[in-house]
C-alpha cells in the first residue's frame, strides 16, 4: 500500500503531520527519509501538536532524542514519543542510547530521521515516509 501526498507550503506539511497522529497506533515506528530541508522535522512538529505534546518541539539533531511525555495519554493509548535523529550517529551508537527499546516500548511512537543511516539496526514493520523537495515551496511525500 502506497500513497502520494503534495504539500506547497510548510503549514501544510505539518497539517499532514497531525492528520498521521489521528491514525498511528501505539507501539508504532515512523521512518521519516529524506534529505535535509525536505520537510522531516516540519511534519514532526504537526504530528507532535496533533498529539498534545507540550512545546518547545525541537529538532533532534544536536539532542538525538527527544522525548515527549503526554499527558493525559491519547485516547488510542499514546503516552510517550520518541522523537530521534540518526543524522549523526552509528547505529551501534544508536543502540547504545536505547533505540530498541523505545521501538519496544508498547505505549510510545517513536517518529526516526534518517533511518537510512542506521537501516542495519531497523526492526521489521516500520511506516515509512518518504519526503521529496520538489522546488523552495513544494514537497512530496509518499507513505509506505
Ligand atoms: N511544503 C513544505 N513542506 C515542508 N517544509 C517546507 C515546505 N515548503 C517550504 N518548507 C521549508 O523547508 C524547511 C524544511 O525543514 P525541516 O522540516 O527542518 O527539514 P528536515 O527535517 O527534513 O531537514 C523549513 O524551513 C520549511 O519552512
Ligand atoms: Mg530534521
Amino acid at each position: 500500500m502506497e500513497n502520494t501526498y503534495q504539500t506547497y507550503s510548510a503549514e501544510e506539511t505539518r497539517n499532514l503531520g497531525k492528520k498521521l497522529a489521528q491514525e498511528i497506533a501505539p507501539g508504532a515506528l515512523v521512518c521519516l527519509a529524506g534529505d535535509l530541508g525536505a520537510g522531516k522535522t516540519t511534519f514532526t512538529q504537526g504530528f507532535l501538536e496533533g498529539m498534545g505534546a507540550a512545546r518547545p518541539y525541537v529538532s533532534p539533531t544536536f539532542v538525538i532524542m527527544k522525548q515527549y511525555d503526554l499527558t493525559p495519554p491519547t485516547a488510542s493509548g499514546i503516552e510517550r514519543i520518541y522523537h530521534a535523529d540518526a543524522y549523526r550517529v552509528e547505529a551501534k551508537d544508536f543502540e547504545t542510547l536505547g533505540f530498541a527499546e523505545w521501538c519496544a516500548d508498547p505505549q510510545g511512537v517513536v517518529l526516526l530521521e534518517w533511518p537510512e543511516r542506521i537501516g542495519e539496526i531497523l526492526p521489521p514493520g516500520a511506516l515509512t515516509l518518504s519526503f521529496r523537495f520538489i522546488s523552495d515551496t513544494e514537497r512530496e511525500i509518499t507513505v509506505r
